[in-house]
C-alpha cells in the first residue's frame, strides 16, 4: 500500500496511470468492520482502491466531539494493508486547509435536505461534509464512491453534491454492518462503557420493532419503539423519525419501499445514529 500525504503527490501518481477503474472509500479513520465491508465491495468492483483518512474539522459543530474523535493510525494502516488497499491518502489539517479562511464552508447549499434530522441537530455539519468530499473527489477523481447506509442523510447530501459539481462518479451505498446484538458499527462505539454498550443495543431493537409492526398504526408503533430506547435512564433520544427516503420529509404512514426510520440518541454522552429502510 502506498501512503500519500500531499494532494499534488497523489494527483501526479494517479495521472501517470492509464484509464483504470478507481474505487474510493473516504473515512475519518478508527476503522472497523463497517469500513472493511465498503473496502471489500470496492475491491470487487475496481482496478485500484483508494482509502482516505482525515478527521475533518469543518463537519464538527461540537468541539468536544472533534477533540475526542478516536485516532488509531497504526491499527488503521495494518487493517488497510491486510485488506490489500492500494493507496491510502492521509493528509494533515494544514494540507487540506492551509489558511484560516479555507475552513469556511458557507458556499454549500442543500436546501431542506441539510436542515432536517442530523442537519437540524448539527448545524453546518453537512456543509463541512460537502466541503471535504468535494476536495477529496477533486484530488482522487474516482469512478465509484463507497458510502455506508448508516449515514443515510450524508449519502443523500453527497448525491446532491455530485449533481451540483457535475461529477461523473457513481455512488455505491453499502448496507449497515452490525454487531452480534444489532448495534450498528461506528468509530464512536469504542467510547461506550460496558453498560452504555449494552443499552445501545436498544436502538436496533426499536428499529426492528418498527419493522415488525409496520402494517399497524404508525403513531402507536412509533411511540412504543421510542419507549424501547427511552426506558434507559442513560439514553437521551434526540430524534426518532419516519420519513420519505428521498426527501426526508416526515410521513404519516409507512409507504412500502419509500420509507426510512432514523434515530439519533446519546447514550451516556456518546452520540449514536442508526436507520432502517422499510
Ligand atoms: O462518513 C464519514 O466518515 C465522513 O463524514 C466523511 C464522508 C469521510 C467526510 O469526512
Amino acid at each position: 500500500m502506498i501512503i500519500f500525504k500531499k494532494q499534488t503527490d497523489i494527483r501526479v501518481y494517479l495521472k501517470r496511470l492509464e484509464a483504470i477503474g478507481i474505487g474510493f472509500v473516504p473515512t475519518m479513520g478508527a476503522l472497523h468492520e463497517g469500513h472493511l465491508s465498503l473496502i471489500r465491495q470496492a475491491k470487487k468492483e475496481n482496478d485500484l482502491v483508494i482509502v482516505s483518512i482525515f478527521i475533518n474539522p469543518t463537519q464538527f459543530n461540537n468541539s468536544e466531539d472533534y477533540t475526542k474523535y478516536p485516532i488509531k493510525v497504526e491499527s488503521d494502516i495494518k487493517m488497510l494493508t491486510e485488506a490489500k488497499v492500494d493507496i491510502l491518502f492521509m493528509p494533515s489539517k494544514e494540507e487540506i486547509y492551509p489558511e484560516e479562511k479555507d475552513l469556511n464552508n458557507d458556499n454549500f447549499d442543500f436546501g431542506t435536505l441539510e436542515q432536517v434530522l442530523e442537519g437540524k441537530m448539527r448545524k453546518n455539519h453537512f456543509k463541512g461534509v460537502a466541503q471535504i468530499v468535494s476536495i477529496l473527489l477533486n484530488t482522487v477523481e474516482p469512478h465509484k464512491l463507497y458510502l455506508g447506509q448508516k449515514d443515510y442523510q450524508q449519502y443523500l447530501i453527497i448525491k446532491m453534491l455530485i449533481q451540483q459539481l457535475n461529477k461523473k462518479v457513481t455512488i455505491v451505498l453499502c448496507p449497515i454492518v452490525r454487531e452480534a446484538k444489532g448495534l450498528a458499527m461506528s468509530s464512536r462505539n469504542v467510547r461506550l462503557s460496558p453498560k452504555a454498550h449494552l443499552e445501545a443495543n436498544n436502538i436496533f431493537k426499536a428499529l426492528t420493532y418498527l419493522e415488525e409492526h409496520k402494517s399497524e398504526k404508525l403513531e402507536e408503533v412509533s411511540r412504543k419503539a421510542k419507549e424501547i430506547i427511552t426506558q434507559s435512564n442513560i439514553a437521551d433520544l434526540e430524534y426518532f423519525e419516519v420519513v420519505d427516503k428521498n426527501t426526508l420529509s416526515p410521513l404519516l404512514s409507512i409507504e412500502k419501499g419509500n420509507t426510512l426510520a432514523c434515530i439519533a440518541v446519546k447514550i451516556d454522552g456518546v452520540r449514536l445514529i442508526d436507520n432502517i429502510l422499510l
